[in-house]
């Protein structure tokens, strides 16, 4: 197994990508922690996986998020994917300011206490350890409106070459999955679900889009010792929807 003897923390635990990477960390023989906002949700993928812990850790807060990380005996893999509170479909123009900058706010906010966290545990341990960044620099999307979201995605790829440069020395690894979407977090009661998926895939060169378990897998990959040679790196996981320099 390729994380036997490495704790993990998700964050968004209980959320699709957060138990994604929670289940493929869980089968590679991780210890797994689940931090998240609702217990029950956290609990349902804790008893699947036989996660170390599930915690309600507000993800926001600097006491919840350090209180919790404080009381682990270690961290060597971080990956915090909760949601942005990012509004969707309204084009720029006519959109509520505040609305557009939620998830730049939140990302950024969000992402510097876990990555602060983790950092402190690898840096103490001497280990090693990866920081694992969900998202990516993207493309605009024709026709449709992400608001802010994807501002929150590259500002998070600036603190990931920033982080890497200044704790490299220490052994902490910043990768990106770089995401063109993932359709089974679509959900079925979304009315346009069938449409919005179709369209993902209509931009992918391999007409097909990424699953839960492929970013289960490369998370994995860039979280084990076969990844140990990446940092400020991005790993693409798009299906050639997005296209790298
Ligand atoms: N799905 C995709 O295709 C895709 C593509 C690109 C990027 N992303 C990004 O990946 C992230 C996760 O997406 P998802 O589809 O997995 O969303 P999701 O199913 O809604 O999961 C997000 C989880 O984060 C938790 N959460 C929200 N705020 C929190 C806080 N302050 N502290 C702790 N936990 C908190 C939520 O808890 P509650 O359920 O209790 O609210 C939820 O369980 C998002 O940031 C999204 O933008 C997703």
């Amino acid at each position: 197994m390729l994380l036997e003897n490495k704790h993990a923390v998700v964050y968004g635990g209980g959320g699709a990508i957060g138990g994604a990477f929670a289940r493929a960390f869980a089968r590679e023989g991780a210890r797994v922690h689940l931090a998240g906002r609702t217990l029950s949700k956290l609990e349902a993928v804790a008893s699947e996986i036989g996660a170390a812990g599930a915690a309600v850790v507000d993800a926001l807060d600097p006491r919840s998020v350090d209180a919790h990380a404080d009381a682990l005996e270690r961290i060597d893999i971080s990956v915090n994917v909760i949601n942005h509170g990012d509004v969707q479909g309204t084009p720029m123009d006519e959109m509520d300011v505040e609305d557009y900058l939620r998830p730049v706010d939140t990302a950024v906010r969000t992402n510097f206490l876990t990555m602060r966290a983790a950092a402190r545990h690898i840096k103490r341990h001497g280990d090693g350890g990866t920081i694992l960044l969900f998202g990516g620099s993207g493309l605009p999307l024709r026709g449709y409106s992400l608001g802010g979201l994807q501002v929150a995605f590259e500002a998070l790829e600036s603190m990931r070459r920033q982080l890497s440069m200044e704790l490299g020395a220490y052994g902490v690894r910043v990768v990106t999955l770089r995401t063109g979407g993932v359709p089974e977090c679509i959900p079925a009661s979304f009315a346009g679900a069938e449409q919005l998926t179709k369209s993902l895939e209509d931009m992918t060169m391999l007409g097909r889009c990424a699953t839960l378990e492929d970013i289960g897998n490369a998370a994995v990959f860039a979280a084990s010792d076969w990844g140990r040679t990446m940092t400020a790196a991005t790993i693409n996981v798009s299906c050639g929807a997005l296209i790298d320099d």
